[in-house]
C-alpha cells in the first residue's frame, strides 16, 4: 500500500514537471541562443517584493528568460529567485537566460562596465546573458538630457562583452536610423533591439528592418491595450473582448491574450509578458502548441494605430 502511494506521488510529480514545456530558443547574430518568450518584470513596489517567488513560478511554468533592468530596482529579488531555482535543482544557471539594461545616466563609455558590475552584484551572478542600452537618450541623474553619443556607450558595451560580464549585447528603443548608424560604426553588432510591439503598435517597418539586419526584436508591453493601462484614458482597440480576436481564440481554444502573444512569436519577435500572478504566468507561456496562419497575422496587423503604451 505504502509502495503504491509512493509510486503515485512520484507519478504526479513527474507529470507536473512534464506539463511545463520549456520555451524553445532561436540563434542570434553572435551565435548565442535566446528563448522565444521572456518574463517581463517591470512593476510596482509590491511587484518588486513578489519577484523572488515569481521567478520560481515562472521557471516551473517553463520560462527560461527573465527581463529586468537596473531602473526596475528588482535585480536583487530576481537574483534571490534565481538562487532558489538553481539550489532546488529546478534548472541550471547555464539554462537560464538573464537580460538586464544600462540606465540612461550611465552612458559614458567608462561608466558601462561599472554599471554592469553593479547589476551583477545585485543579481549575485558572474555574468548576464544579454545586456541592453535601455534607451539611446543619455541623461544626467536628475533626468535632464546629457550630451553622450550612444556610439560611445556602445564601446563600453563591447568592453563588457569582451570581459565576459555579458554573453551578448544589444539595444532598446532604437529607431531605424539609430540602428543603421550603430551598425555602420561598431565592431560587435547589436544582437537584439527591444522595442514596444503589439496590435495597436505593430511597428512593421522597424521590426522587418531589424530582422533583415539579423537583429532579434524583443516585444515589450506585448498585451498593448488588452490589459488595463491606468495612465491612458482613451485606449485604442483591440481590447480583451475584441470580436476578431475572440473568434481566433475560440478556434484555437485560447484566450485573446494568448492569441496576441502567439501573434508576436509568429512575427518572429520575442514577447515579454509581465505577470506576478501564478495562473496568469502559466497562461502566458501556454502558447507553444499552436500557430496562427499568415492571414490571421495580417488581420491582427490591421489593428495598428501607431498608438503605444509608452511611445
Ligand atoms: N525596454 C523598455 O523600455 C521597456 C519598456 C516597458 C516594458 N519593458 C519590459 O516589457 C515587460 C512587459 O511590458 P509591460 O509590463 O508594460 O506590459 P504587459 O506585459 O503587456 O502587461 C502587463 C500587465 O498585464 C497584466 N497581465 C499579465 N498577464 C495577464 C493575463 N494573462 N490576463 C490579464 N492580465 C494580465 C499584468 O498584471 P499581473 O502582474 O497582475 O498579472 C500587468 O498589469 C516589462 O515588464 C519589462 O520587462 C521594457
Amino acid at each position: 500500500m505504502l509502495v503504491l502511494l509512493l509510486v503515485s506521488v512520484i507519478l504526479v510529480c513527474c507529470c507536473q514537471v512534464l506539463v511545463a514545456v520549456e520555451a524553445p530558443r532561436i540563434e542570434m547574430n553572435d551565435g548565442n541562443k535566446i528563448p522565444i518568450i521572456a518574463l517581463g518584470t517591470y512593476g510596482s513596489a509590491q511587484d518588486v517584493q513578489r519577484m523572488r517567488q515569481t521567478v520560481t513560478w515562472a521557471v516551473e511554468a517553463g520560462y527560461r528568460h527573465i527581463d529586468t533592468a537596473s531602473i526596475y530596482k528588482n535585480e536583487e529579488q530576481i537574483g534571490q529567485g534565481i538562487k532558489d531555482v538553481v539550489n532546488k535543482g529546478l534548472v541550471k544557471r547555464e539554462n537560464l537566460f538573464i537580460t538586464t539594461k544600462l540606465w540612461n545616466d550611465r552612458h559614458d563609455r567608462e561608466q558601462v562596465v561599472p554599471a554592469l558590475k553593479e547589476s551583477l552584484a545585485n543579481l549575485d551572478l558572474d555574468y548576464v546573458d544579454l545586456y541592453l542600452i535601455h534607451s539611446p537618450n543619455a541623461t544626467y541623474e536628475d533626468g535632464t538630457p546629457a550630451n553622450v553619443d550612444y556610439l560611445e556607450t556602445w564601446r563600453g558595451m563591447e568592453e563588457a562583452k569582451a570581459l565576459g560580464l555579458t554573453k551578448s549585447i544589444g539595444v532598446s528603443n532604437f529607431n531605424v536610423e539609430q540602428v543603421n548608424r550603430l551598425f555602420a560604426n561598431s565592431k560587435v553588432k547589436p544582437a537584439v533591439n527591444q522595442i514596444e510591439v503589439h496590435p495597436s503598435l505593430t511597428q512593421e517597418p522597424l521590426v522587418s528592418h531589424n530582422q533583415k539586419l539579423g537583429v532579434v526584436v524583443m516585444a515589450y508591453s506585448p498585451f498593448g491595450f488588452l490589459v488595463n493601462r491606468d495612465n491612458i484614458a482613451d485606449a485604442p482597440p483591440p481590447k480583451v473582448d475584441d470580436p476578431t480576436l475572440l473568434k481566433m481564440a475560440s478556434k484555437y481554444g485560447k484566450t485573446t491574450g494568448q492569441i496576441v502573444l502567439r501573434y508576436l512569436i509568429d512575427r518572429g519577435t520575442i514577447p515579454i509578458p509581465k505577470s506576478t500572478n501564478k495562473n496568469r504566468l502559466q497562461q502566458n507561456i501556454d502558447i507553444l502548441d499552436f500557430e496562427l496562419t499568415p492571414e490571421e497575422i495580417h488581420t491582427i496587423n490591421k489593428f495598428n494605430m501607431n498608438r503605444g503604451v509608452f511611445n
